[in-house]
């Protein structure tokens, strides 16, 4: 059955238009059966379902039917791998059809501008050129298989502290060039059936009522064809949002917004085509989801865990490894680590899923190596008895050649509903650590966390260091999978782990107060801001080991098109040879660097990647293509996507500061015409050529020459020309003044 979407619009009520524009429960849509609309599911999550059997709830107090907990985003965006996503996004697609859900909540693509945001584990990186290639795989993988997404939190919902109330203070080049972009590249290259816009206000206002964001942005420039839903209760006022471009609430106010929708139709607040428009993408999205309503399918719970145990191990980030990795087939190893026993593998809130079945580390470790001992080494949570388990676990590490130890963060620590305050790691699980390390030297750490830690001496203690994240409920397996070999380490940092909380962009405006956060590092986040600030990381945006080698060599760079009709770009080219014994994967990186600019810009940028598997000793050449966007910023003045002519460097490696092979391209550009009036400063006037031309003959018509004098043009190159006019002195007055801005408007064409 199909719906006949323009002959339905003629036949509802208003009544029944303004119902449909809210759903009717907390997982479903309103039904209108006099004209056979059925109600669709929608139910989280990102990287598992949380179908619930009842009417639900949205925090994960609720129980949810058993669904395979795939790793969190932090962890598998740790993959660089789209392809890997869009085969999760393909399981979590059959487990959704399975149970007749037909979108998806998910994914969350919003930057980490902390590492205290609770709710970083279930956001990809803190780059948008990464996690919009990461949400196009997943959401690809996802409607391949006829079910929805929705891309979430549009936008600016970097924090978790007062989230409902918080106004993001963010100007619009930041948004453009950081927060905006991951929903643009994964809105024009798969369409996500929904977007769903966040609690917070964006500069003053709320995003469920923001009308620049919902329909200028999102629909007007990015193309977006889908349906807006509001995050769970962000919708404050019902009808402001309508007219703003938000499609459906969730969850229902019911017996208040439907009535106030139809108020307001009555009163002619708001026009009748705008209630259709809204209705219109409604009944689109549930002529998209019907068909998933009468399946009868069920999924393979035994094939989606292997691709669970996969993923997580391919999540998996080799931070140090001083020999002892991997662990031989023979090894005497005892394990430590309360972790080992009781695994942490998801997050808390509304992604929290039920697992099918949960891998437990130390099980696995045993089925490889036998009857291995084992001392949980601290309380999760607590400190009661840390003497006595510090004790059993410096008698267990000196049992064994090799210790493996887990330590992270606790459930408490992170979580959807509030935000870290620092970036440490639980001080029990430092002591029992040293105290491990002081009597067997030999240890390998293992870290378990949604988010990044600081590390401290962690790296001095741990001969191995494996970041393991919340890897999802083959977590345990994966990580042994590494450990043994079996696997060979291919994860690369989504996000950089600072040597202090101090060092990050965001420090000094995070949270934020007084319901106000202001995003004063700008564009600067993550690895931007270190970079620009020189700082010393503990490991940097991209970093991540193997047991093989690899080295990069042969680049090219071959440009191609004009900046002026907008198609530019340029191919990078470069051979990859895995030098080492075993297989692996390389992620090969593109940083951009704008070297002239008359802007602040980034001391570079990530462009392009590509995972390459390749045997031992073998070589590849890798391709990757960068187009126009690569090379531009958002110009404030021009209000567009701009290119300035000059030099840029292409850098390639193998993450943000080990870019062995660079190359230098020359852009040849048209200059940024900025619009000149009479009150641009003298420094503006000169920068132009034309501008400089015109002022250089109009002074040379009079007495004085002192514009052109450079020292003199330091002291006043910053005061406005009609400043300047007033003082006198000069030989440009008012009038002359007008002549000039007039004549430069005329000759540059601009109105
Ligand atoms: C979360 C969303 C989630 C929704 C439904 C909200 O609180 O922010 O990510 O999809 O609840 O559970």
């Amino acid at each position: 059955m199909t719906l006949n979407i323009d002959q339905l619009l003629t036949e509802l009520t208003l009544e029944e238009k303004a119902s449909l524009t809210s759903g009717s429960s907390f997982w479903y849509t309103a039904p209108v059966e006099r004209l056979g609309i059925p109600r669709i599911m929608v139910s989280d999550g990102p990287h598992g379902l949380r179908a619930q059997p009842g009417e639900g709830d949205h925090v994960g107090l609720g129980g949810s039917l058993p669904a395979t907990c795939f790793p969190t985003a932090s962890a598998v965006a740790s993959a660089w791998n789209p392809a890997l996503l869009s085969r999760i996004g393909q399981a979590l697609a059959q487990e959704a059809r399975a149970c007749n859900l037909s979108v998806i909540l998910g994914p969350g693509i919003n930057m980490k501008r902390s590492p205290l945001c609770g709710r970083n584990f279930e956001y990809f990186s803190e780059d948008p050129f990464l996690a919009g290639e990461l949400a196009v795989g997943i959401v690809g993988g996802i409607q391949s298989r006829g079910v929805g997404t929705s891309v979430k939190h549009y936008a600016a919902n970097n924090q978790e502290t007062d989230r409902l109330r918080v106004d993001a203070q963010v100007d619009e080049r930041t948004l453009r060039e950081i927060y905006l972009p991951a929903f643009e590249r994964v809105v024009k290259a798969e369409q996500p059936w929904t977007v769903m816009c966040s609690y917070n206000k964006v500069n003053g206002q709320s995003a469920s009522e923001n009308s620049w964001l919902l329909t200028t942005v999102l629909r007007e420039e990015f193309g977006f064809e889908g349906l807006v839903v509001s995050d769970w209760g962000a919708v404050y006022h019902r009808v402001p949002a309508l007219r703003a471009g938000l499609d459906l609430e969730m969850p229902p106010a019911l017996g208040r917004s439907p009535e106030a929708v139809v108020a307001a139709v009555q009163a002619g607040e708001v026009k009748s085509e705008v209630l259709d428009a809204r209705v219109r993408k409604v009944l689109e999205l549930v002529a998209k989801g019907m068909p998933v309503l009468d399946l009868d399918e069920s999924f393979d719970p035994e094939a989606h865990h292997a691709l669970a145990r996969e993923a997580a191990a391919e999540s998996v980030v080799l931070l140090k490894n001083d020999g002892l990795l991997p662990l031989p087939v023979d090894a005497s190893i005892a394990v430590i680590g309360e972790f080992a026993r009781t695994p942490r593998f998801q997050g808390a809130g509304s992604s929290q899923v039920t697992p099918t079945r949960v891998d437990v580390l130390l099980d696995e470790l045993r089925a490889v190596y036998g009857d291995v001992p084992f001392a949980a080494g601290y309380g999760v949570g607590e400190t009661v008895d840390d003497e006595a388990l510090l004790a059993e676990a410096e008698r267990v590490a000196g049992s064994a050649d090799t210790v493996v130890m887990t330590i992270g963060l606790p459930g408490a620590d992170e979580s959807e509903g509030f935000d870290r305050t620092h970036l440490d790691l639980p001080a029990n699980q430092l002591a029992a650590l040293r105290a491990v390390a002081a009597v067997n030297p030999n240890v390998v750490v293992v870290l378990v966390n949604g988010s990044t830690v600081v590390l401290g001496d962690v790296t001095v203690h741990a001969k191995a260091l494996v970041e393991a994240w919340l890897g999802g409920q083959a977590a345990g397996g994966a990580i042994a999978d590494v450990l043994t070999g079996a696997v060979n380490p291919s994860g690369r940092l989504a996000e950089t782990i600072p040597h202090r909380l101090e060092d990050n962009s965001s420090y000094f405006n995070f949270p934020g107060d007084s319901q106000v956060v202001r995003y004063g590092e700008g564009i600067f986040i993550g690895y931007r801001g270190y970079d620009k600030a020189s700082q010393e990381v503990a490991f940097p945006f991209g970093f991540g080991l193997s047991y093989t080698s690899f080295t990069l060599s042969d680049l090219t760079v071959t440009t191609r098109g004009s900046v002026a009709e907008g198609t530019f770009g340029a191919q990078v080219r470069v051979t990859v040879t895995n030098t080492g014994t075993v297989d692996g994967a390389e992620v090969v990186q593109v940083y951009v660097q704008d070297v002239d600019s008359t802007v602040a810009r980034p001391v570079r940028e990530l462009k392009g990647f590509a995972k390459v598997s390749l045997p031992a000793g073998s070589s590849e050449s890798v391709s990757i293509e960068l187009d126009q966007r690569a090379f531009a910023f958002w110009s404030v003045e021009q209000g567009r996507w701009a290119v300035e002519a000059g030099d840029f460097v292409i850098g390639v490696g193998a993450n943000s500061r080990d870019l062995p092979l660079t190359e230098t391209v020359t852009v040849e550009a048209p200059r940024l015409a900025v619009p000149l009036s009479r009150d641009s400063t003298l420094q503006e006037w000169m920068n132009d050529p034309t501008g400089r031309d015109l002022i250089e003959k109009e002074i040379a018509n009079g007495q004085s020459a002192a514009a052109m004098d450079e020292e003199l043009l330091g002291v006043i190159g910053n005061m406005p020309m009609s400043t300047l006019a007033s003082f006198g002195g000069m030989s440009l007055d008012h009038d002359s003044l007008d002549r000039v801005a007039a004549a430069w408007r005329e000759q540059v064409q601009v109105s």
